[in-house]
């Protein structure tokens, strides 16, 4: 018997999901799995496992981990194997994908803010961080932005003003700036989907590389319409966005009065959420587990 902690619960329900995949006849056979977080899990193994090559579920890599017991797997293990399978299946897609994250946006090469959020989010311990877009402003700091968010491991989005370093730069552009920079921005992607969170720098129903669509000035959502075209875009249960350098809390129903103080809850069927810009101190944490979203407002005048 084996009890996991987070991270090893981590492994393993991405170990199951590996063997699943490949119908490897190395089969570990569950007694137990239990826990809403997906924390406390109780597994017997039959067989050998042993990580690979496997992703790296929160960043961190698995290392590896032996079986109980070695036992030649027979049709009675490979039957409830596949009960527990059909009955846990959710579990495991959303246990493996439970994740603390840090959102940041806006940065506009203001590396002291910058700063400030990646200290915060390595103090939370956060699993992964994602930018939401608009990483430049006038070339000064961008060369260093880029170095520390990929020293941080940062996946992202990008924004109206990195359009043109992400989407297809031309030979003039690609000549202008340092490789750390080039291969940064040609790392973002035009939306992200981690789990339930849909990822994007404006509304999820403008095409991020459109420049006409993503240059979009007409404001936050204010009427029903608005609120529609946004629930309408994307499946996804949470949206996260950036542009408008403000918080912003929208359902399908209507905008509430949250102004970025405060934790919340996000327990309504669906959220689309504005998380405040870096360039005035403002980045959050959201726990894909709890739905709980953090804000942060650390603007330092002397930044
Ligand atoms: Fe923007």
């Amino acid at each position: 018997m084996v009890r996991c902690d987070a991270d090893s619960s981590r492994k393993i329900l991405t170990e199951f999901m590996r063997i699943f995949k490949r119908e490897t006849l190395v089969v570990p056979r569950p007694v137990c799995a239990a826990g809403p977080r997906g924390l406390r899990l109780a597994v017997r193994f039959h067989g050998t496992i042993a990580t690979g090559s496997h992703g790296k579920p929160a960043g961190r890599s698995l290392g590896k981990m032996k079986a109980q017991h070695s036992a030649p797997i027979d049709r009675q293990d490979l039957v409830s194997f596949s009960f527990w399978l059909r009955h846990n299946l959710v579990f495991i897609a959303t246990a493996a994908s439970i994740m603390k994250l840090g959102l940041l946006t806006d940065i506009h090469e203001d590396l002291k803010h910058l700063q400030i959020a990646l200290n915060r989010f390595e103090q939370q311990q956060v699993d992964q961080i994602v930018v939401l877009g608009d990483l430049v402003c006038m070339n000064e700091e961008l060369e260093q932005t880029c170095r520390l968010l990929k020293q941080a491991g940062v996946i992202g989005v990008w924004g109206n003003h990195d359009l043109g370093l992400c989407h297809q730069p031309d030979e003039d552009v690609r000549g202008r700036y340092p490789p750390i920079v080039l291969d940064f921005m040609a790392s973002l992607k035009p939306r992200l989907q981690i789990g339930d969170c849909h990822f994007s720098h404006v509304e999820p129903w403008l095409n991020p590389m459109d420049p006409l669509e993503i240059n979009y000035y007409e404001g936050p959502p204010d009427e029903p319409h608005k609120l529609a075209r946004i629930f309408n875009a994307v499946p996804a249960r949470w949206m996260f966005a950036g542009h408008y350098h403000r918080w912003l809390l929208v359902t399908p129903e209507r905008i509430e009065s949250w102004s970025g103080i405060g934790r919340l809850r996000l327990h309504q069927d669906r959220c689309f959420v504005v998380i405040g810009a870096i360039c005035d101190g403002r980045f959050a944490i959201f726990d894909t587990d709890s739905a709980e979203l953090t804000p942060y407002n650390e603007f330092c005048p002397t930044a």
